[in-house]
């Protein structure tokens, strides 16, 4: 069964599929992203990821593709023609080509382009294949609330992690306060079992869709999630801690640097949410309000 991408409105075999040499997202990284799972057949947090990605076009003045139905049929079509029923849909939209100049072009179509890939959601699986993590300091730009794929510097502090054997990497501001991982949201759970993660506050981060389900959740089950920043020396503290991303989904940390957290498995709390997550992905296609960017 051949993979099938979709370029700019043409459903296209993967291996062929391309774009112009003079792509903007080519050239300048002017292009914005979103992943999204499928989870049973249904996308998980559609809503959100789709209000994220007109968002952050808006701030980069990047017309929108195509209208938001539009869009939503383009995405069921994709998940039809390549017969995934548990996978993951990356889209990306670009300012389109044009000859290569930093300033905007007078006229260019935007590239939407999408590819897909099949994905296990095997819950035991996920709750034992526990992760380390490492800490590199944050080089990135200021703007982290937009989803750009300029993501060299994430790029440079996930292979970090990866020549050290670990999963991910969390990254540290100039206070030393950790900010987010460089494909996930980082959260850590304290001695008094409170949730903490970063506050998107100032840009610094990433609003995670699954961080902002995530809040809705514990919202309902009334577990308290208190929103603030916090150092690697209180990461290094933590009973359990968890990344979330529409990959990783919840992914239990047990190591952050050399130091191990909890007992090595992953936590009650985080295999908690990693079950209500599920079963709201499952049941509803996790759908969502309206993705708040506040
Ligand atoms: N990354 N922070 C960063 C820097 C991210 O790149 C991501 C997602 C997240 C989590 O966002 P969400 O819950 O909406 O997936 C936080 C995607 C999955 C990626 O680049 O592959």
């Amino acid at each position: 069964m051949p993979r099938i991408a979709y370029v700019s409105g043409r459903y296209i075999p993967h291996a062929d599929a391309g774009v112009h040499i003079e792509d903007r997202g080519f050239q300048f990284a002017d292009s914005v992203y979103e992943v999204v799972a499928l989870v049973n057949g249904r996308l998980c947090d559609e809503v959100g990821h789709l209000d994220r990605l007109v968002r952050s076009l808006g701030e980069l003045r990047i017309k929108v593709p195509m209208p938001r139905k539009s869009m939503e049929m383009a995405l069921r079509e994709m998940v039809r023609r390549n017969r995934i029923k548990n996978g993951m849909i990356y889209m990306q939209v670009t300012r389109g080509v044009a000859p290569r100049d930093f300033v905007f072009p007078k006229k260019s179509d935007t590239t939407l382009v999408m590819t897909m890939y099949p994905a296990k959601y095997d819950i035991p699986a996920r709750k034992a294949a526990v992760k380390k993590v490492i800490t590199v300091p944050d080089i990135r730009w200021k703007r982290r609330d937009i989803k750009t794929t300029a993501l060299i510097g994430q790029v440079l502090a996930k292979q970090a992690a990866a020549d050290k054997g670990a999963y991910e990497a969390w990254m540290v501001d100039d206070d030393g306060f950790i900010t987010e991982g460089s494909s996930s949201n980082a959260w850590i759970i304290d001695k008094n079992r409170n949730l903490i993660t970063r506050a998107t506050a100032n840009n610094s981060i990433l609003k995670g869709v699954t961080r902002s389900a995530l809040q809705a959740l514990c919202k309902k089950e009334k577990i308290k999630i208190i929103e603030r920043k916090f150092t690697v020396a209180e990461a290094y503290k933590a009973q359990e801690a968890f990344c979330s991303s529409a990959v990783a989904l919840i992914a239990p940390v047990v190591q952050i640097d050399d130091k191990k957290i909890g007992n090595g498995q992953a936590g009650e709390i985080t295999c908690k949410l990693l079950d209500l997550y599920m079963e709201y992905a499952t049941k509803n296609g996790g759908k969502q309000e309206r993705w708040n960017p506040a």
